[in-house]
This record gives C-alpha cells, sequence and structure tokens, in this order.
C-alpha cells in the first residue's frame, strides 16, 4: 500500500513522520511517483493540476489542512473522497490564535506597543470583556471551538453560518441574515472556507456595515481578524476601510497573495498585525496519526469521518 506525499512546503517532513508511525505503508514524495498503479492514497496540500489524476489505483486524499480550496484549484481532482484535516491540536492552535488576536487589540496593544516606542506613558480606556461584542463568520469545528474560548472570557458571542445552527452562549444568524449580525458585531473573526460564495466577502461594502449600533465608546471602532483564507478578503478596502476609520485595527493571517509582497502597505501600517498563514499550523505527528486512521477506516469499508461535499466546496 503507497501514499503519495505532493503539494507542500513541508513533504520530506510529513512522509518522514508517516514512516516513522506506519507500519505496512510504503511513504512517496512527488516528484519521485515510481510506478503510479502503486499509489492508493495521497497526502495533498497543492498538487500541481492534474497529476493525481494519473493514478489509476487513487481512493483517497487526504488533505493537508483544515481547509480544501488549494485542492479544487486542479480543474482534473480524481472523483474519489476528498476528507480535510479535522484535529484537536490544530484547533487548539486556532483557539490560541483567535483569543490572542481578539485581547490584543480589545487591550489596545498596538498602541500601547507605539508608546512604548516613543517612552511614553499614557493611559488608553479600554472596555470591559463583557462590553464587547465578537463576531464569527463560520461556525464550524474551528469557529465553534473559538467561540466557546471567547464566552469562557466574558466576551458577547455571535456568529453567523450557511446553515442555522445552535452553539451554547452564541447568538446565531444564518444566510441571509448577515447584515444583522455584522450591525452589532464589534470584533468579526472570520474563520470561513474559501469558497465560489465566500470568494471577496470581506469588502468594503461588508466591513461598512459592523458595529453599526451599541459599541461601547471605549472601543475605538471595529476590528477585523481574518484566519480563514486570504481570498476572502480584499485587502485595498481593508486599507481604505483603517484610512477613514471604518476599522480601528486588523490581525490578518492570509492575504490574497502569499507570501504578503514586500510593497503591501499592510505590512506598514501601526494598527495591523500580520503573521505568515501560521495562525493554526497542521502538526506533522497530527496529520500522519489522522492519515493511517483514515486509510484504515477506509480498508475496513467504514464510513470516512469529515469528507468534503464538493458541490458547497468545504
Ligand atoms: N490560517 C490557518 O492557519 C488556518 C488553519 C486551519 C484552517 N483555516 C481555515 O479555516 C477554515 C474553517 O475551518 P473549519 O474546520 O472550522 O471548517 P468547517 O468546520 O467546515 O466550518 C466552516 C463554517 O463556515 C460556514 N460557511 C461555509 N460557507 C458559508 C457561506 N457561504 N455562508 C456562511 N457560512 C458559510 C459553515 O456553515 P455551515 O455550518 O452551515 O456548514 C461552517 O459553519 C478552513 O476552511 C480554512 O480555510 C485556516
Amino acid at each position: 500500500m503507497t501514499v503519495l506525499v505532493v503539494g507542500g512546503l513541508r513533504e520530506e517532513h510529513f512522509a518522514s513522520t508517516l514512516r516513522a508511525v506506519s507500519g505496512d505503508l510504503e511513504v512517496r514524495v512527488s516528484p519521485n511517483i515510481g510506478r503510479k498503479e502503486d499509489i492508493r492514497y495521497a497526502l495533498a496540500w497543492e498538487p500541481p493540476p492534474g497529476l493525481l489524476k494519473t493514478l489509476p489505483n487513487l481512493e483517497l486524499i487526504v488533505s493537508v489542512g483544515a481547509g480544501v480550496d488549494h485542492l479544487f484549484r486542479d480543474p482534473e481532482l480524481p472523483e474519489v473522497p476528498v476528507v480535510r484535516f479535522v484535529d484537536a491540536d490544530l484547533t487548539g492552535r486556532m483557539v490560541e490564535f483567535v483569543v490572542l488576536n481578539v485581547l490584543l487589540h480589545h487591550r489596545r496593544m498596538t498602541e500601547f506597543r507605539e508608546q512604548q516606542s516613543k517612552v511614553e506613558w499614557k493611559y488608553l480606556p479600554e472596555p470591559a470583556s463583557h462590553d464587547v461584542r465578537v463576531g464569527i463568520m463560520g461556525l464550524g469545528v474551528l469557529g465553534g471551538a473559538a467561540s466557546q474560548a471567547l464566552a469562557k472570557l466574558g466576551y458577547r458571542l455571535r456568529g453567523w453560518s450557511r446553515t442555522e445552527k445552535r452553539v451554547d452562549g452564541v447568538d446565531c444568524y444564518f444566510g441571509n441574515q448577515l447584515d444583522a449580525f455584522l450591525a452589532e458585531t464589534d470584533v468579526l473573526v472570520v474563520l470561513l472556507p474559501l469558497t465560489s460564495e465566500t470568494r471577496g466577502l470581506i469588502n468594503r461594502n461588508l466591513l461598512a456595515k459592523l458595529s453599526q449600533r451599541g459599541r461601547d465608546e471605549r472601543l475605538p471602532g471595529p476590528v477585523l481578524i481574518n484566519a480563514g483564507r486570504g481570498g476572502l478578503q480584499v485587502e485595498s478596502d481593508i486599507l481604505a476601510a483603517l484610512d477613514i476609520g471604518q476599522l480601528y485595527a486588523a490581525s490578518l493571517d492570509v492575504f490574497e497573495t502569499e507570501p504578503l509582497p514586500e510593497t503591501s502597505p499592510l505590512w506598514r501600517h501601526p494598527r495591523v498585525v500580520i503573521t505568515p498563514h501560521c495562525a493554526a499550523e497542521s502538526d506533522p505527528r497530527a496529520i500522519a496519526d489522522y492519515t493511517i486512521a483514515q486509510i484504515e477506516a477506509l480498508r475496513r469499508g467504514e464510513r470516512l469521518k469529515h469528507v468534503v461535499d464538493r458541490t458547497r466546496g468545504y
């Protein structure tokens, strides 16, 4: 039984971990594919378009990431099940990232850092967490877990999803209730997948609808945190919203083009925090264990978990 590791930045690392923990799997790394007929499974990030369809006995594609938009860039992706990575380690990392960045802007840390650089001792008013309304776009595995962690810190939670949901302690909105969700959101956390429906959603129109009613006056303005995908956002609109005060601050982990070009003004904006798509990375040991568990489930003829719905795109 052969697994092909393909289309990522850390293929060798994933492959060596998979070899170390698997019993009977042969692990190959693209482009050293060898005899194509041997390959039954692919552990993939962004494979070269058209490659996977040349593997005649492929039975399963495991996505290295929780999102799968990178896989669907291949217009000829074979019609075998695609499972995405869902894992407690990854979820924990994303929860940390979201909590860290909500606190960072709520507690005005970019301003305090700036004051420190000028050796300036100046009080700035800050609201209590229970006066800050955090709205999470995407109430799935990651958004759901982030909402529970933020609720424990006292924040007021609301969430928006495609279909109707119930989540403890969260005011839930869905579908065409987006405007109502935005109107009373002070800190917008984006944890959506990138699909044909969500591409470019975080744009000028949407940002203008944030925090229209009831914002505590000690919070200087709405905040955007995007840890979903760069294709969800229009960066020129985010910069314009920051410049005219429609946004107070932003934390961006993902970008329209990655790495973020040196020329982007986002790098130098005093209220923007930039991280290099590392909000929640896939741990090699966790992805190896997950891949083996999925392959074993497939071999036993069991129903696979976390299968991607190709019509929804996530
Ligand atoms: N930056 C990083 O390091 C990093 C790491 C991991 C993941 N991610 C990103 O995080 C995303 C979310 O991961 P997850 O595991 O939480 O995914 P998930 O469990 O599939 O949840 C996705 C959520 O988005 C909602 N959604 C999808 N399309 C929508 C639409 N058109 N309108 C409204 N809501 C919509 C879904 O609604 P329903 O509940 O109604 O289906 C669901 O609540 C991934 O797709 C990936 O892009 C980023």
